[in-house]
């Protein structure tokens, strides 16, 4: 699905409900672009209409390193290479900004939700952001400055990468129990905290609503502490990276 959505990137809100698309079939750069291009117009025929000169901000589940993709572990690996800014403003006629999709429900996370420390301003120290889904995507925060495109989901955990063992996915393929999936992601953040040493660690991903079934089992030095803004904070942070681009924003 793309998940979508107008927000007020200064207050970390959503001014529409979170609106859901399927992601077309096979979904390369063309169809996702055309699709967008749609639900752009869509949303700007809406009474809380966007700003007709406003940026997008774009997540994306993949590497995306100064607005190109660089890899496409669950997605059309004919992401990789394109220039995703340029082919989705070209498509949209207005500014696009993409990022990694934890990347970007880390900048939420720490900016608005479970990561946020005291005034408004991310927690100090390292704060390292999980997402459990189809893949495993990590955002680590230093200070509140995001170090990007970290990809821990593709460690070795028992052999085989951790995201095909320890993700949201995995645990449904895999029919397993809760305590048997929080044993699963024992082992791979307590790796991850010998590491990075994260002063805390906050787990996102659409599973997180289910976090009392199985964080309360793990045992890791770092406090273990469920996102807050659920199925927004992949589109808040991509919104506020958009904001952020803009050479007037408030940082
Ligand atoms: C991708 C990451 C992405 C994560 C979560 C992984 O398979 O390599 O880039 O952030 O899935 O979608």
């Amino acid at each position: 699905m793309i998940k979508y959505a107008v927000v007020d990137a200064v207050e970390g809100t959503p001014t529409t409900p979170v609106l859901q698309l399927p992601t077309p079939r096979p979904a390369t750069p063309d169809a996702v672009a055309e699709a967008i291009a749609a639900l752009v117009d869509q949303l700007s025929t809406r009474p809380q209409a966007p700003d007709p000169k406003a940026s997008i901000g774009v997540a994306l589940p993949a590497v995306v390193r100064h607005g190109v993709a660089r890899t496409a572990a669950n997605i059309d690996p004919s992401w990789i290479g394109t220039d995703a800014n340029r082919l989705l403003s070209e498509r949209t006629g207005r500014p696009v900004h993409v990022l990694n999709d934890a990347d970007a429900a880390g900048l939420a996370e720490v900016r608005h939700g479970a990561g946020r420390g005291e005034l408004g301003r991310p927690a100090a120290g390292t704060v390292l952001v999980i997402t459990l889904g189809t893949g495993i995507g990590s955002a680590l925060f230093v200070d509140g400055r995001l170090v990007p495109n970290l990809e821990l989901g593709h460690v070795e955990l028992d052999g085989a990468r951790a995201e095909t063992r320890a993700s949201a996915v995995a645990r449904e393929r895999d029919g397993i129990d809760w305590p048997a999936y929080a044993e699963r992601l024992q082992r791979y953040l307590s790796h991850l905290e010998f590491l990075l040493s994260p002063d805390l660690i906050v787990v996102g991903g659409g599973i997180s609503a289910r976090h009392e079934d199985f964080l309360p089992l793990l045992h890791l030095e770092a406090p273990v502490v469920p996102a807050e803004l659920r199925n927004a904070a992949g589109i808040i942070g991509a919104a506020r990276h958009a904001y952020q681009a803009m050479p007037t924003a408030v940082q």
